[in-house]
């Protein structure tokens, strides 16, 4: 089965094409450069350059893959979580793709995508397993049971893990998206240089990254005042902080849950730092950590495609017409998983 799959969510517009669960071809273009001198995604810009990309992308996927669009069997759409305008775009390509060829579409959660990028890499994955998803606008924890068996068991109460890399690196100007930034700034830091707070360690499984955030930014007027900000310290104890909650939630998560595989996923997951600080927590005790490849961390088709294959799989007589172009819906941007 070839499967055309469309993210367009945010500030990146891709397109996958993938024979069954093989990723034939994966393009992107990313809008970050059009967005950087704005600090941050401008939502109509964003669906102005979808709208400029799309079509490129899908005949580059196309001609990369050698198909051409009569052998397109399924098409995969992210339906939600993301920009409303933007996933329009991505959406309105989609319908009109299933209804020139007749064949049918799937709306995908973006943050199933971001569950599945994990097969991508490992696709000797098996169920259950715990899922920590850290990206721009989400943080959740989920017991993975089987396909599309997903359980929220916590997630963020306010700011997102990535949110607040976001945020702390717009505060100091060092650039959007803060957090490759301030990984890499991080390199050159202690760690333990400031000891900012590590929220919501005994609440269960939830997050609240806004208290720490606050807390920085704080530190950061005090030692901008006093002529003593050093950023690299700033980004190293703050990744510090981030970490060590990540680490003790998704560990008492398994814990509880008797689950020993764990699955750190979304953008937040590109990080070198957290894969390594996560391996040296987890390992030893027994738990198996998989991350996936950074550019299947950050948003891709390639997920998104391989989702909607599972979920198209799941039935196993699938009625055509529960997946035709007028039962996609609209957009849902309060999605959880
Ligand atoms: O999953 P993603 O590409 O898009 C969303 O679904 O939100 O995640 C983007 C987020 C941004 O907040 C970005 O700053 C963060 O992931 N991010 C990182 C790194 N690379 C991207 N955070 C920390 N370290 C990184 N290396
Ligand atoms: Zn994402």
């Amino acid at each position: 089965m070839n499967i055309l799959s469309i993210e367009s969510s945010c500030d990146e517009t891709g397109i996958a094409l993938l024979k069954d669960t093989s990723v034939v071809s994966s393009e992107l273009i990313t809008q970050i450069n059009k967005h950087k001198k704005f600090g941050g995604v401008v939502p109509e810009l964003a669906s102005r350059l979808h709208t400029e990309s799309i079509h490129f992308l899908i005949e580059k996927c196309l001609k990369k893959a050698e198909l051409c669009f009569q052998d397109i069997n399924l098409i995969g759409v992210t339906k939600g979580p993301g920009l409303e305008g933007a996933l329009l775009i991505g959406q309105t390509a989609a319908k009109s793709l299933s209804t020139l060829l007749d064949c049918p579409v799937i709306g995908v959660n973006h943050l199933h995508g971001h569950l599945y990028a994990a097969f991508l890499d490992n696709p000797s994955l098996t169920f259950p397993f715990m899922c920590l998803i850290v990206s721009g606008g989400h943080t959740q924890l989920v017991v993975a049971r089987n396909h599309y068996q997903f359980e929220l068991i916590g997630q963020t109460r306010d700011d997102a893990a990535g949110e607040a890399f976001d945020k702390i690196a717009r505060y100091m100007e060092l650039g959007y998206p803060g957090g490759p930034i301030v990984e890499k700034l991080a390199l050159d830091g202690d760690p333990l240089s400031h000891s900012f707070p590590q929220p919501m360690l005994h609440q269960g499984y939830e997050f609240s990254f806004s208290g720490l955030k606050t807390a920085v930014i704080q530190t950061i007027d005090r030692e901008r005042k006093n002529n003593t900000l050093n950023v690299e310290n700033i980004c190293a104890s703050f990744q510090h902080a981030v970490f060590s909650v990540l680490s003790k939630k998704i560990k008492k998560a398994c814990n509880d849950f008797g689950i020993s595989n764990c699955v750190i996923t979304g953008g937040v997951a590109a990080n070198q730092a957290l894969n390594h600080f996560l391996n040296k927590e987890l390992t030893p005790l027994g738990y198996n950590c998989f991350v996936p490849s950074k550019i299947n961390c950050t948003d891709n088709a390639a997920m998104i495609g391989l989702a909607a294959y599972h979920r198209f799989k799941l039935d196993e007589n699938p009625v055509l017409s529960n997946y035709s172009a007028a039962n996609l819906g609209s957009v849902n941007s309060g999605l959880s998983i």
